[in-house]
Formats: structure tokens, sequence, C-alpha cells
């Protein structure tokens, strides 16, 4: 997508250079505008822990050239299977939620061990990478085209403007491009729909404020920022029509496990006979797991996250502190949306409800995985 009129993607080889990846620092986003090269298997690891990247497509597509970078810079000896070993573990261990991540490091492993000379390794693995972010891009892509259809029926049916409600940031800055669930919203736009987006604020970190309504705006997408308690009292006035978040795991069964809140929005949006709809690539579906709120990790984060909000005064970024100075905090970053709460799942196969036998209908090779 663009940011002042140029496209980028949230991850590239530095032109010229593939030992040097490229990322789109987001912690500064919508103040500043930074671009952070990464060289090394820590490099990356921080890149994902600290939230430079985030969004589980962008995690695990970080991931992926992580471990290109590892199997670049592994000792070429007996320690080069250790080296990648330990630089999976780390990667793995920056933030447990999202399903993409756990999932691009085994599909690198994959990649690495079908190679027996050090440099087929290193080939594999620039070449899984570089098919991990590019599928990425056509998964979201598939998930705008399958997903716009939703919002082109309410258009049909009510002729007036539609009114989607989204939460965190699932746009392109947490995928490779197009985003999860604002892909329908950019394929909608784009195809002369009428809409706009109310933005979920998204504390503790902001990511609506901050980044969907910069991405949104930088595409022109009429949105409107609300804090994160204000979706319910909009949905009673039928002032929306749509809700759209993505996804950081979904269990086989159709649980979603999203930014804290969803869970919040969805029951909502039951109570206001509105449609919830969760859009995700496939890698982001936990073949294995049936019961998302009992298994599903939950990850809690610093509470400083909590404690201070951070934004732009006189020309400078600050962070000031909101609570008293000795309040204990809590800071869980993560909600399951049991199955029954979701209308459907907008997927790079289609839609489908939130159920077993309706996500193995779309894809059935994974009936074997359990
Ligand atoms: O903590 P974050 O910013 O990584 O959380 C991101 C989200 O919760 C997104 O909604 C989710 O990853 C889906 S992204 C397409």
């Amino acid at each position: 997508m663009k940011i002042k009129g140029k496209h980028y993607r949230t991850i590239w080889e530095k032109p010229g250079d593939n030992t040097t990846i490229r990322i789109i620092d987001q912690t500064l986003l919508p103040h500043k505008f930074e671009i952070v090269n990464l060289r090394t298997v820590d490099d990356f690891a921080t890149a994902i822990k600290d939230m430079l990247v985030r969004g589980a497509p962008l995690i695990g597509a970080t991931a992926g050239y992580g471990m290109y970078i590892a199997a670049l810079n592994a000792p070429k000896n007996d320690y080069f299977s250790d080296f990648i070993n330990i630089s999976a573990k780390k990667l793995i261990s920056t933030r447990p939620t999202a399903k993409n991540l756990e999932w691009a490091v085994n599909e690198m492993i994959g990649a690495i061990q079908s190679e027996n000379t050090i440099d087929g390794k290193i080939g594999a693995a620039l070449a899984k990478a570089r098919k991990i972010a590019d599928d990425d891009v056509e998964q979201c892509r598939k998930i705008g085209v399958y997903g716009m259809d939703i919002i082109s029926e309410i258009f049909q049916k009510t002729g007036k403007r539609v009114n989607i409600l989204t939460h965190c940031n699932a746009g392109w800055l947490a995928t490779v491009d197009f985003g999860t669930a604002t892909s329908p919203i950019y394929h909608a736009f784009e195809s002369g729909i009428d809409l706009h987006v109310w933005v979920d604020e998204t504390r503790p970190r902001n990511q609506g404020a901050k980044l969907t309504a910069f991405e949104l705006g930088e595409q022109g997408v009429p949105h409107t920022v609300i804090v994160d308690n204000a979706g319910g009292h909009l949905m009673q006035h039928g002032l929306v029509d749509l809700v759209i978040v993505g996804s950081d795991r979904t269990t086989r069964t159709g649980d979603v496990a999203n930014k804290i809140g969803t869970y919040l929005k969805a029951l909502a949006a039951m109570d206001n006979n509105i449609p919830f709809y969760a859009a995700l690539p496939s890698t982001t579906i936990d073949w294995e797991m049936e019961d998302g709120i009992k298994n599903i990790p939950i990850e809690e984060r610093n509470p400083d996250e909590v404690r201070f909000i951070d934004g732009l005064n006189s020309g400078e970024i600050k962070n000031v502190l909101v609570p008293p100075e000795g309040s204990p905090v809590a800071n869980f970053a993560f909600d399951v949306t049991p199955a029954r709460l979701v209308t459907g799942l907008i997927t790079e196969r289609g839609i489908c409800k939130a159920d077993k036998n309706s996500i193995m209908e779309l894809f059935p090779e994974k009936n074997e995985v359990k």
C-alpha cells in the first residue's frame, strides 16, 4: 500500500544487497517514518519483541527472513544446525500468541533441511523467506476480494454509506501488504463503494489510533478514531453495519484470538444483530487446537504500556504517566472470541462459518492433521 503516494511493503530486501532486510519502525508511526536495517538474528528477534514489526502475518514474514539470516550467518561447519536451532528458539520465544510466528519458523527449518550443502541451505532459506512474504501478499489480496462481497451486499441492500468497525491494526502494516481486516475495505473502497471506518484506538499501544488511522488516511479512506469503549454505543444507535477484525490465532473450531477488547466488540455486535467477521490467512489457523479460551497462549506485556501513553507534543514524541505512580497494573495483550460470536471467517479460500466442519470444507487437506 502507499505512504505519501509511494508503494511499500512492510518488509523487503535492500536493493542489490539481500544480506540486509528492511522494515518500517512501526513504534514511531504515525509521527515519524523510519526504515530500519536488520542484519543479525538478534536484530530480527528485537524487532519482533519490541514491536518495530507486529501483526501476526508480518511477525511470520519477519521470522522467515530472520531464519534466512540465521542460515547466512551460521558457522559453515558442524555447528551450522545448532545455530539454526538456537535461532529458531530465539525467534519463537519473542511473542507467544500469533500462530504465524511458529508456522513460519517451522517452514524455514523444513526448507533448510531439504538441502544437503550449506550453500544449498542458504539458497533454499532465501527462496522460502521470499515465498512466505509473497504468499502473504497474495493471501491478503484474496481475503480482500472475497471480503468485499460482504461490504458490497450491505451497500446494495441499504443504498447507504457502509459503516465498518475495526479493532487494533489488522491493516497492511500488520501483514506484508493489503492487511487482513482492511483488505476487504481497501478493495470495496477502490471499487467505489461509499464506506466509512470506525477505528478503535486500541489501548494500551494504540495500534488503531496510530497505525490503522495512519494507513487508512494515506489511502484516502474515510475514517474516525473512537475510544475503545464507544463501539457498543455506536452499535445501539445504528451507526455500525459490520465489524471486521484480524486474528493472531484461530483454532480449527473457529475461536478467534485477537487484540484485547475484541471479545467485547463481538458481544456487543451479537446483542445488536451486527455481523462480526474475522479476516485471516490460513497461516493463522492452529490446526491442532480445539479450545481457544483454554489453550491459546495470551501474551502479557510490560505494564509500562498501560501506565504510560505516548504521542506528539511540540514536534517531539513524549511519554506521560497516566495512573498514580504506585498503582499496580496488568497488561493482557489478547483475548479470545468464542466461535459462537463470530459470523464468519474471511480467508484466502473464501468465507466460511466459524466452525470445524466449515473450516475443513475450505481446507480439506488439513483433515489429516488431527
Ligand atoms: O500486538 P499486535 O500489534 O501484534 O496485535 C496485532 C493484532 O491484534 C492484529 O489484529 C492481528 O495480528 C491480526 S493482523 C492482520
